[in-house]
């Protein structure tokens, strides 16, 4: 199934928190009924602060998490730019500029028996939702968790209690293996592997496992489809467009110089 073809909500939304972590990040609860009852693991939003002339384009974020009860979506979002900063400034009751869900996310009928699930920096926040879909059917996830140092791990509480086995490496040993994520993963049995995080990181995982599925983040304009902004170089020639037949795709797919 192609859930880029589903409906999409846009409009305006009210922020309910916006958490700050000692690692210049935050996390965002926003009131999205529409959005919290379809979306699924790997799909995205794009948003700006309502009202705020610049910067003139949204930008794109992963659900994080989404609770279809309370009508309530999640983000996590790494502070970098005028986008992100814009968004850091706002308060609980504040409005955003919300669409979504857009992109293709994780098929569910790739789920296997056990799952290794790879994630650094903020390419975790796609894959809290994938390990919350794959225990919801009942099978396991192992979460390899990899960062430079201890300060950026700050999604370890979460994936504490979500795992069935939690696999953690910092590239200065302050936190569990000294080393690159890549390099502790088991190879030897068959696993789904889903990943989201730095190119690099998703290129070499690719190298070791051609069949992963992997969530990109290009820079977006439209988000929609429309622009061509967005495109991914193909191993078999051509491009794709990340925001509507993406941001998912097999490792394979990619053409990853
Ligand atoms: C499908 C998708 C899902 C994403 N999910 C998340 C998420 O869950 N959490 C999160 O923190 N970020 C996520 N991103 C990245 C996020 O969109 C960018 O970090 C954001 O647009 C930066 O905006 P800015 O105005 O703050 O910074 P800008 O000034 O626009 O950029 C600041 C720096 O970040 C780089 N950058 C900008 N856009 C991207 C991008 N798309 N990917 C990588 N680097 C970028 C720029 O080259 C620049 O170096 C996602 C991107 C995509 C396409
Ligand atoms: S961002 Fe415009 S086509 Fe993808």
């Amino acid at each position: 199934m192609n859930n880029s073809k589903k409906r999409i909500w846009n409009g305006t939304a009210e922020l309910i928190s916006c958490t700050h972590t000692a690692a210049k990040s935050i996390f965002l609860k926003i009131k999205a009924d529409i959005i919290a009852k379809s979306v699924t693991a790997g799909q995205f939003v794009y948003i700006k602060t309502s009202g705020a002339s610049e910067p003139l384009l949204r930008r794109a974020f992963s659900v994080m998490d989404a609770d279809p009860a309370k009508g309530v979506i999640e983000l996590y979002i790494d502070v970098k730019g005028p986008g992100t900063e814009s968004l850091a400034a706002l308060t609980k009751g504040d409005h955003i500029d919300l669409m979504g869900p857009l992109g293709r996310g994780f098929q569910k009928n790739t789920f296997t028996e056990n799952n290794i699930l790879v994630g650094g920096g903020c390419g975790v926040a796609p894959l809290i939702m994938l390990a919350k879909e794959i225990k919801r059917s009942g099978k396991k996830v192992t979460f390899c968790y990899g960062g430079r140092t201890k300060a950026q791990l700050v999604f370890i509480p979460i994936l504490k209690k979500l795992a069935d086995n939690l696999i953690i490496t910092t590239d200065d040993g302050t936190a569990g293996h000294k080393g690159v994520i890549t390099k502790f993963i088991d190879t030897k049995h068959t696993y789904s592997v889903y990943s989201c995080g730095p190119k690099p990181m998703l290129k070499a995982l690719s190298a070791i496992f051609p069949n992963a599925y992997v969530a990109l983040e290009t820079e977006m304009a439209c988000g929609i489809g429309v622009c061509m902004g967005c495109t991914v170089p193909m191993a078999s020639g051509g491009y794709k467009r990340c925001c509507t037949e993406g941001p998912v795709f097999s490792a394979s797919e990619v053409l990853w110089n």
